[in-house]
């Protein structure tokens, strides 16, 4: 709060910024409280007159994306696209008599689009928490007669790793609403807590084109139809990870990747499937857009994500572009890795990323472990496992054990700090292993492999 009195809200009075807080007393000079002032608001709808003037192109919010890049952009949500976000809630089938239980801070698109003014227009009631809880979740969920929960990335798998109670079905769930479901842990997550329809959907802030898994396909994030193709021109194309950008014909033009292959995802701009853009931020906005893709002059937006769309039309998330790294010639997908490393009894979570390696061309893996309570790390174990499910060049090379894996406030796994630490014994204090081929184990990783591998004179 000094930080805050002293530096930052100097400069935003400056800019005649009003600050508040939300609460109802305030004890700094120039912030203000909030919460009193809500509290005598009218709830009669907002007067016509004030709302005369709003369009679908006015902004309705800000919102900051963590972006896969750089720092965080404001991307500016007008009211056609935060009519296009509760689409999803539409389509999934929010319904008047539902209590929408929403964990995920409401900064979060999804909490804010897709949750509350779903809920809004669904006429629906939405039941908030402060933060996610595991332990508290599901008594939540039976206090206030929840039916749809919505989640993301990592919170079904928390919830999955909570000891099991004999009250575990005993809650009215019906329907749960998310992304960055992974398979196993979908399929744990009902035949423990029962029959929920799971809703599993693609889509980014400021991006123009969504999936939604509306058959439930374990794993998918959504199905290709023939209605959406219609109408929104999307996509994939060849990527090139070590270049970090799209692979270009003779002519100078994408390639679309067949069937059953991982590409990135574009979707042409247009007036249907429109990118508003980061406010105030032009260069942010540009780098988005990917010019003279199939024909001179032709615009698309870059989702920054693979994807693969397989024979039967499923689709499925691969990874962030920034995520993929490159070794030996091979891409490696670290949400593909961090599924199969997942799967192994004594992980609870992991965190895969890639280290540069002296005297090597690309990154190798490497993969950031919290155990489960009361389990033994088992290096002999994990080997087998991985290299059953894993080709030589994904297998992580190293891999240390965290107390906590550090994630965003949307929960998502922080790479970068890890990525810079790589693999260094005398940098990182946490118990570090090197995967030996000859032993087939994980063994301690010592301060003479790491030279060896820095002298290259250890071959990996
Ligand atoms: C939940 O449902 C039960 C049974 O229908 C009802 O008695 C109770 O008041 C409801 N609780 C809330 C918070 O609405």
């Amino acid at each position: 709060s000094t930080l805050i009195q002293y530096i930052v809200l100097p400069s935003l009075k400056k800019d005649g910024v009003s600050v508040y807080y939300v609460s109802r007393t305030s004890n700094t000079d120039g912030v203000d409280s909030f919460l009193d002032k809500v509290d005598e608001v009218s709830t009669e709808p907002i007067p016509e007159s004030w709302r005369s003037e709003v369009t679908f192109s006015t902004p309705a919010l800000y919102i900051y994306t963590s972006g896969t890049t750089g720092l965080p952009k404001a991307a500016t949500i007008n009211h056609h696209r935060l009519w296009y976000g509760t689409g999803l809630s539409t389509m999934s089938g929010f319904r008047a008599d539902d209590v929408i239980y929403t964990t995920l801070p409401l900064y979060h698109s999804s909490a804010l689009m897709i949750g509350l003014h779903g809920c809004i227009l669904a006429g629906a009631t939405l039941a908030l928490r402060t933060k996610f809880s595991a332990s508290q979740f599901w008594d939540d969920c039976r206090k206030y007669n929840v039916t749809v929960i919505q989640y993301i990335g990592e919170l079904l798998r928390y919830l999955c790793n909570t000891p099991p109670k004999p009250n575990d079905r005993d809650h009215k769930v019906r329907m749960a609403l998310g992304n960055g479901l992974r398979g196993d842990v979908w399929k744990e997550f009902v035949k423990r807590f029962g029959d929920i329809h799971v809703y599993e959907f693609y889509a980014s802030t400021e991006g123009n084109i969504g999936f939604m898994n509306y058959p439930r396909k374990i794993g998918a994030v959504g199905r290709a139809n023939y209605l959406q193709r219609k109408v929104i021109t999307y996509e994939l194309i060849k990527y090139d990870v070590e270049k970090d950008e799209p692979v270009r014909d003779g002519n100078g033009y994408c390639i679309k990747v067949p069937k059953g292959e991982v590409g990135l995802l574009i979707c042409k701009i247009t007036q249907l499937t429109p990118f508003n853009g980061y406010a105030g931020g032009k260069t942010q906005t540009e780098k988005k857009k990917l010019r003279d893709v199939f024909k001179k002059g032709d615009l698309y937006f870059n989702t920054g994500d693979l994807l693969m769309i397989d024979h039967d039309n499923f689709v499925y998330f691969h990874d962030r572009v920034g995520d993929t790294f490159r070794w030996k010639g091979e891409n490696v997908a670290t949400t593909e890795v961090a599924d199969i490393v997942g799967l192994v009894d004594f992980v609870q979570e992991v965190n895969i990323y890639g280290v540069p390696v002296p005297g090597h061309e690309g990154r190798i893996g490497m993969a950031s472990i919290k155990m489960k309570e009361n389990h033994e790390f088992d290096g002999k174990k994990l080997f087998r496992h991985i290299a059953d499910y894993l080709p030589s060049y994904a297998r992580p090379r190293f891999l240390r054990i965290q107390d906590t894996i550090e994630i965003t406030g949307t929960f998502k796994h922080r790479k970068v700090t890890l990525m810079e630490e790589g693999f260094n014994p005398t940098v990182i204090k946490d118990a570090l292993y090197f995967l030996d081929d000859t032993a087939k184990t994980y063994i301690p990783m010592t301060e003479d492999i790491y030279k060896a591998i820095n002298d290259n004179t250890l071959k990996i």
